[in-house]
């Protein structure tokens, strides 16, 4: 049944049903059954004379998409912290603003962040399958014998809202953490984080390497068969931040001959075909893209990104919008 009077709203994407059931209530709105992102022309085809477009990580929200909708939207919302899927660009250019959904899903994101890092350096995923291949013959002195995560070096690249909650459990192993940021951070954020100007010189002291910083044309290919030498041998690289920061090829090769230990990843260039060179590995654990997937922290994303819809909507500017 359309409804007139509401803002009309294109959503992209199947979202958890009290997510799209107070979409349902607050706008005139296409939902999505559940499956993979749709194509830039499906998204023009669907959104034309919306009032907003609600996306996620996958959709290509082009300038091409922003130009085809810039007579009629006037807010695009985001279902995530990361915006590279959207050509900000484009949108100011047009008048439109970003809303994003940052900090609500930080504590999920460090979680995961440790779930991988923990992972990697303890085998898990040799363990597992050893276990559920009934190839397992019994406690041995020898067996799986992986990384000591306590009391080693964290190394932080992106010491934003994530990483800083990465930090905070990283204390409680002990550990001692440093980071690379662009600029350094304040006394109350840093929490004793040892600051490096470089991101060269932050890899040098990685036992730990933590990727979150957002991708951008200066951290594309940042972690590459050059800075992978940087690491100190039989470092552990962690991804939860974005796929295309490293070169698979150069990470590969690392992890092959053991010049890198073990990774941990949960994204990936060109998701969800990840480079198959990762898949037949064994001291990679690998996860979908999982970072911010908890049920309060996927409903907390979702209200989010429709307040930042109603705030637009209503005369003024994203709760979160994304300043580039
Ligand atoms: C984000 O929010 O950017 C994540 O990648 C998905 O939660």
């Amino acid at each position: 049944m359309t409804q007139p009077n509401r803002p009309k709203v294109f959503v992209t994407r199947h979202l958890p049903d009290p997510v799209e059931a107070r979409i349902l209530r607050e706008f005139d709105a296409t939902v999505q059954p559940e499956g993979p992102a749709l194509s830039a022309a499906a998204i023009i085809k669907g959104a034309q004379g919306c009032d907003a477009l609600l996306v996620a990580p996958g959709d290509a929200i082009t300038a091409e998409v922003i130009d085809a909708l810039k007579g009629s939207v006037r807010v695009i919302s985001t279902f995530s912290v990361g915006f590279d899927h959207v050509d900000v660009k484009a949108a100011q250019a047009a008048g439109i603003p970003v809303g994003h959904t940052p900090d609500v899903l930080s504590d999920a994101t460090a979680d995961l962040t440790w779930l991988l890092l923990l992972a990697a350096a303890r085998r898990a995923h040799e363990g597992e399958k050893m276990v559920r291949d009934v190839t397992w013959t019994g406690w041995t002195p020898t067996q799986l014998m992986g990384t000591q995560v306590s009391g080693k070096r964290l190394a932080i690249l992106g010491l934003g809202r994530i990483g800083q909650g990465v930090a905070k459990r990283a204390r409680g192993f002990d550990m001692v953490v440093h980071y690379h940021n662009r600029s350094r951070l304040s006394a109350d954020q840093e929490q004793g984080a040892v600051y490096h100007a470089s991101a060269e010189s932050l890899f040098q002291v990685a036992d730990f390497l933590c990727l979150l910083c957002p991708l951008t044309p200066a951290t594309k290919g940042l972690i590459n068969s050059e800075t992978l030498k940087k690491l100190p041998p039989g470092a552990i690289v962690v991804n939860s931040g974005r796929g295309p920061v490293v070169d698979d090829v150069a990470l590969i090769e690392a992890l092959k001959s053991g010049r890198v230990a073990a990774a941990g990843l949960d994204v990936y260039v060109g998701e969800p075909n990840i480079h198959p060179g990762y898949r037949d590995l064994p001291n990679v654990y690998l996860l979908p893209h999982l970072g911010s997937a908890t049920v309060e922290t996927r409903l907390a994303m979702g209200n989010l990104a429709i307040d930042n819809i109603l705030a637009v909507l209503a005369g003024g500017r994203p709760v979160r919008e994304v300043v580039i």
